[in-house]
């Protein structure tokens, strides 16, 4: 390590020891962290310090493996909204029982350093170079602004917000990280999925001609749902059940279909100009499903004039499919993450195979690519900006289904309406409440104001 180096991290451990102080957090002036600098590590034998925030099934995942890379990373801290989740997901990540060359555990998060409720991410974060954040999208806004102000390496779930103004939130904070060199990574793992990369490389360089169509599918049988609890708050009640609960989760056509609309955004390499569509309640009717949709048809409308579609739906006992397919002037695609999938002439000729046989798990290649960044010091990644972007091509799909109107981009993206709850308490309510029948009011297409 040379001095200069040694002499950065030292500012930098100095930095991170001044915001340890929880009481602090909050009250330290914008600046006073802003000129930090950037916590880069310049030696694997560094341990690069990782917070956890949002310790469920992804965020468990997400931290198995960061702790799979090469480098010397360690869980120094765990937040989540509740205390079992934490539990839950500490037992996992300590089961392997992992340690580090010099055979201290990989795993090390004492019991103060373990943060439950709403304000836990700024304590945890305080204690790490590199956060994940896997909470439920609608807190993400917040987080993300907070690891940026923080000066942290950040890998982060997809989406990135369920509102017009959680994206405009984003999309400044992803100014904010790009000024300050934050490495940011954004799980649409299919960005770090060699099969996705390879092809769409060839895409852009005219393998298939014009992209003049397509259709991008998440249709699958649907997710878990809790039963209401007796005295359990509306805040708990919709914490635990999130996915049913717009300013949460932003329905599931933003909450897994965005993987695919971000594809198409990729293909295309812009972003829809505007959009209609139909959606609606067909089989996920009834109290335990809060306001979402079951079902989403979108037309997505470019500037050059083409349309993709887009179909999401969660049916039990259907017809499944999970991937996109693009028409080309020249020949077409579809099924990119299959194990061998090509580019294929109208001729039936492949233009280009991908043998997928030998490629890495996506979700691995995300952590192995930032880990690699930061501790070589490196500043490579930036992926909020156009995850954001693709996220509010979500939310605008599910605007035109709720709405049945015409959505264009501007309007969508610049739309004052603030899912958000005004205070986040236990005991505070969230903006949708159930009628006296524990019913939440759905969409109407037609009535429902959605811009
Ligand atoms: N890239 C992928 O393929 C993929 C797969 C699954 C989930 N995800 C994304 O990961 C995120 C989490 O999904 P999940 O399946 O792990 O859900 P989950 O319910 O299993 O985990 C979410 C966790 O966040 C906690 N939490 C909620 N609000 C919090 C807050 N304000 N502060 C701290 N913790 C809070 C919850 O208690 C829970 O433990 C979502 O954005 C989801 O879309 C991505």
């Amino acid at each position: 390590m040379t001095n200069e180096s040694n002499q950065a991290r030292r500012d930098f451990l100095k930095t991170s020891g001044l915001l340890t102080g929880s009481a602090l957090l909050g009250s330290l002036p914008f600046q006073a962290i802003a000129t930090a600098k950037p916590g880069y590590h310049f030696s694997v034998n560094d341990t690069i310090k990782v917070a956890l925030i949002g310790c469920g099934g992804r965020g468990t995942g997400a931290a198995q493996q960061a702790l799979n890379t090469k480098q010397n990373v360690k869980i120094v801290a765990m937040a989540d909204a509740y205390r079992d989740r934490l539990d839950d997901s500490y037992k996992a990540l300590t089961e392997r029982g992992l340690k580090a060359a010099d055979g201290t555990p990989k795993v090390d998060v004492p019991e103060d350093h373990k943060f439950v409720g709403f304000d836990a991410y700024k304590q945890a974060m305080a204690l790490a170079d590199v956060v994940i954040l896997a909470t439920p999208p609608g807190f993400r806004p917040s987080h993300f602004e907070e690891a940026v102000r923080q000066n942290k390496q950040i890998f982060m779930e997809k989406p990135v917000a369920t509102d017009a103004p959680g994206i405009r939130r984003v999309l400044a904070a992803a100014e904010e990280a790009k000024k300050k060199k934050l490495n940011v990574v954004v799980g649409l793992q299919r960005r770090y999925q060699p099969s996705y990369r390879e092809m769409i490389k060839r895409i852009h360089d005219g393998a298939l001609g014009d992209i003049v169509g397509g259709q991008v599918y998440w249709i699958s049988g649907g997710v878990w749902q809790k039963p209401r609890k007796p005295n359990q708050t509306e805040m708990d009640y919709q914490m635990r059940n999130w996915y049913y609960f717009n300013w949460l989760c932003g329905d599931h056509i933003n909450e897994q279909h965005v993987h695919n609309i971000d594809v198409a955004n990729w293909v295309k390499n812009s972003y829809p100009v505007s959009c209609q569509g139909t959606g609606g309640r067909q089989v996920r009717t009834g109290k335990d499903y809060g306001e979402i949709f079951d079902h989403h048809i979108v037309d997505y409308v470019y500037a050059d004039g083409t349309t993709i579609n887009s179909q999401c739906r969660h049916y039990e006992g259907t017809y499944s499919r999970v991937d996109e397919m693009f028409l080309g002037t020249k020949g077409k695609v579809e099924g990119m993450e299959k194990k061998s999938s090509a580019l294929l002439g109208y001729n039936g000729q492949p233009i280009y195979t991908h043998n997928a046989k030998t490629d890495g798990n996506p979700y691995q290649i995300e952590h192995d690519e930032l880990f690699e960044a930061i501790a070589k010091g490196e500043y490579k990644f930036a992926d909020a900006e156009r995850v954001a972007k693709s996220t509010m091509t979500a939310i605008m799909g599910r605007m035109a289904t709720y709405s049945g109107k015409v959505v264009k981009w501007d309007e969508a993206l610049n739309s004052q309406i603030d899912l958000f709850p005004a205070t986040l308490a236990w005991d505070a309510m969230p903006k949708s409440l159930p009628d006296a029948n524990r019913l939440y009011a759905i969409a109407v297409p037609g009535k429902t104001v959605t811009v």
